[in-house]
This record gives C-alpha cells, sequence and structure tokens, in this order.
C-alpha cells in the first residue's frame, strides 16, 4: 500500500510532483472485537494504528507536517510530546534529512518511545515541566527561529490525520454510528471529525480523557495532570474548542476514565482479542465499557491509537509473572501442565 498522501492526495493539501515523506504509513487493520462486542452488546471494530510505522497514529500527521516542512525549504523540525509524536517527528526528519527536537516532560515518557526518538537521532530535551509548558515554550522558540512546528497546532497534522475516517467509512460502507477514541492534545478527535464529514459521515464523537488528565470534562485546564496513561497526561488541550464542536455538534460526549479502568481495558484488550496497545489507547475501550455509547448504537468503532511495546514498563508491572524453571522433562511438564 501506498502511504496515506499518495493514496489520498486529492483530498490532502499536495499536489503531483510536490516532495513526499513517506514510511508508508495507513492502511492500519480494522479488527472486529468479537469478545468485546459481547460484553459491551453492540458491534466494536478496533482500529489499529499501533500498526503504523513508528507505533502510533502520529505517523498519518506527520508525514503530511514533514513533507510540507520540505516543501517550505525547512531546515529543521522541533515538537513538544508526552511521546509518539517525538518519535514520529524523529523518524520522518531522519527520512527527510531534516534536523530534529523534540522536547518531552522528564521521566514521563514511555521507554519505548523514548528509545525510538534518540535512535532516530533526534535531539531530545528532557524537560523539568509537563508538556502543557513544553508546547507553550516550543510556539516561543518557532516564532524566533526558522524551525518548522510539527505538534497537532500544526494544520498539515490535522489533514494527514483526517485519512484514518476515510479507512473506517470506506471498510464499513459507511455504516458506523459512534467512534470512542482518547483525548490528549485533542487533535486527533479534530481530525477524524473533519475526515469523517468529509467522507460523508456524522458519527457521534465519543472522547475520553484520564480521570487525572480531565480539563475537558471539568470546563478547565488541569495544572497538575496525573495519570498512568503517559501519552495524554495533558492539562490544557491546544485544540480544544474543536475538540467539543466535535463532540457536541455529533452529539456525543467527553468523559472520563479512572487509571484502574484504563488498566482493565488494556488488560482485556490484550488477554482476549489479542491486541497490545498503550495504556493511553485502551481509554477508548474503557469509556466504551463503564459509560456506553448511548442509545441506538449497535456499531462503534474504537481508535487504539498506539502499541503496546511502546511501554513495556507499565505492561510488565501489570501482567502475570514468569515462570522459572530448571533444565529437565519433569519440571518442564509442572511448569507447562501444571
Ligand atoms: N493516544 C496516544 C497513544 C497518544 O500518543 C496521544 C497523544 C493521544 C492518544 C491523544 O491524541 O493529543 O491528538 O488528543 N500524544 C501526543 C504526543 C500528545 O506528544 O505524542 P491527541
Amino acid at each position: 500500500m501506498p502511504g496515506i498522501i499518495e493514496r489520498y492526495r486529492e483530498r490532502l493539501p499536495f499536489a503531483p510532483g510536490d516532495p513526499v515523506v513517506s514510511l508508508q504509513e495507513g492502511s492500519t487493520p480494522l479488527v472486529l472485537a468479537e469478545r468485546l462486542s459481547e460484553k459491551a452488546g453492540l458491534e466494536v471494530w478496533l482500529k489499529l494504528e499501533g500498526a503504523n510505522p513508528t507505533g502510533s497514529f502520529k505517523d498519518r500527521g506527520m508525514t503530511c507536517a514533514v513533507s510540507a516542512a520540505v516543501r517550505e525549504g525547512a531546515r529543521a523540525v522541533i515538537c513538544a510530546s508526552t511521546g509518539n509524536t517525538a518519535a514520529s517527528a524523529a523518524a520522518y526528519s531522519a527520512k527527510a534529512g531534516l534536523r530534529g527536537a523534540v522536547i518531552v516532560p522528564e521521566g514521563k515518557i514511555a521507554t519505548g518511545k523514548l528509545a525510538q526518538a534518540l535512535m532516530h537521532g533526534a535531539r531530545v530535551v528532557a524537560l523539568r515541566g509537563n508538556f502543557d509548558e513544553a508546547l507553550k515554550l516550543v510556539r516561543e522558540v518557532v516564532s524566533r527561529h526558522p524551525i518548522s512546528l510539527v505538534n497537532s497546532v500544526n494544520e498539515y497534522r490535522i489533514e494527514g490525520q483526517k485519512t484514518a475516517a476515510f479507512e473506517i467509512a470506506e471498510a464499513l460502507a459507511g455504516e458506523l454510528d459512534a467512534l470512542c477514541i482518547p483525548v490528549g492534545n485533542a487533535g486527533n478527535i479534530t481530525a477524524y471529525w473533519k475526515g469523517f464529514r468529509e467522507a460523508g459521515l456524522e458519527p457521534r464523537m465519543l472522547g475520553f480523557q484520564a480521570a487525572g488528565a480531565a480539563p475537558l470534562v471539568h470546563g478547565r485546564p488541569v495544572e497538575h495532570p496525573e495519570t498512568i496513561a503517559s501519552a495524554i497526561r495533558i492539562g490544557n488541550p491546544a485544540r480544544w474548542e474543536e475538540a467539543m464542536d466535535a463532540m457536541t455538534s455529533s452529539g456525543g460526549a467527553v468523559r472520563a476514565v479512572t487509571d484502574a479502568e484504563i488498566l482493565a481495558a488494556y488488560r482485556l484488550l490484550a488477554a482476549s482479542e489479542g491486541v497490545f496497545c498503550e495504556p493511553a489507547s485502551a481509554a477508548s475501550v474503557a469509556g466504551l465499557l463503564v459509560h456506553g455509547a448511548g442509545e441506538d448504537v449497535h456499531r462503534v468503532v474504537c481508535v487504539l491509537t498506539g502499541h503496546g511495546l511502546k511501554d513495556p514498563q507499565t505492561a510488565l508491572e501489570h501482567a502475570g509473572a514468569v515462570v522459572p524453571c530448571d533444565p529437565e522433562l519433569a519440571a518442564i511438564e509442572r511448569a507447562v501442565l501444571e
């Protein structure tokens, strides 16, 4: 499959002949979740965005943001990130031959994401502060230096990420009642809503935030956001109004899920659907199970935004233990069969 710019060029702000920086992102699986469907009492599909090249949905937006930066003659890109944007920006800037700098909250990003950003050769800056402070600072940096900002405040990010809605609309032949999606900086829900409307669909948009980082639910910024779902540990989303508009104009809602509810959904997905996502992604399924999707909803898609391998530490802390064993047949039999 080609990348999303090639696949959807006529619906994206790229002309034939424009430079394209792609790792063949997009075209991710949409999997029917049989056990989850049974549990929720409706048809539940999972959009596996962890299947993108760097393991998260960010690649859809990043191919567009970095391609546009190259078209504009940029030499460097920068972003603030809870981890996935950093990994994606680092990979796509490496592919483009651009310099990349990523600002992340110190000690608060998952190990896999940190490894990715470093391996791709980005300048990784650990800020003694949170994501909201990092975003504010990088906005100031780009106002003073010729560096391209690739956070989702960049319109190209939204354009790229809307293609996930196109894929869902095509795969389900336009039959979709609701979308469940985790909300952090609120770029992705904004992008899906744009994409659905362009595809002629208006599913109920159900956004879920972690209870300790739920500014949209409370209607005011959260100064010290906290959650195990580090990807969505955000207290003042940049796309606040657009996200609220998506939810209100689609008849949807924004709700909170606790860390315990997120972890329960995280384990359920891995153990009974064969899908390993990261904790933030499981907020979509936790939200569906805890709050439901509302009346007259028969078919729902939950967006699983990032791969579980991003955050091995959280997985190991919440999974079963390994079974030690001596190198003898009887011991192996006991270990395997008991
Ligand atoms: N899920 C994952 C795995 C994420 O990494 C993010 C955001 C979201 C959900 C929320 O998406 O911000 O568009 O509402 N991660 C950003 C980052 C903030 O820096 O990687 P959103």
